[in-house]
């Protein structure tokens, strides 16, 4: 049995929304000190909504597929919504994820968590 499911493989290879958005509304950021691998999330938000979503991650292809796949799954949603991307569900997107790598997952909800943070904190919420 392979190591990786197809849609971590397909987020791994074809990673959606990478980049940096110069004028974000929130930024996070997240590293495991013991893998070494860093995850910076930028969002935009519009109404309460995420309009845009952006990450960059210096990482393993796990993390960089878990990146991927929450920049899709937070994309469009509201605050409250995006709030609710646990690793349970992220790791579940992704049709799983091996053992060792969960730990990844965290490290993806972690970092939109701390974008988010950061957008209500300069809201002065
Ligand atoms: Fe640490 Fe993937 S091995 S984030």
């Amino acid at each position: 049995m392979p190591i990786y499911s197809d849609t971590v493989m397909d987020h791994f290879t074809n990673p959606r929304n990478v980049g940096e958005i110069e004028d974000a509304d929130g930024i996070g950021e997240e590293g495991n000190p013991v893998c070494g691998d860093m995850m910076t999330f930028y969002i935009k938000v519009d109404n309460n909504h995420l309009s845009d979503v952006k990450f960059k991650t210096f990482g393993c292809g796990a993390a960089i597929a878990v990146s991927s796949i929450v920049s899709e799954m937070a994309m469009g949603k509201t605050i409250e919504e995006a709030r609710k991307i646990t690793p349970a569900l992220v790791a579940k997107e992704l049709e799983g994820l091996p053992k060792n790598k969960f730990h990844c997952s965290n490290l993806g909800a972690q970092a939109l968590n701390k974008a988010i943070d950061d957008y209500l904190k300069k809201q002065g919420k």
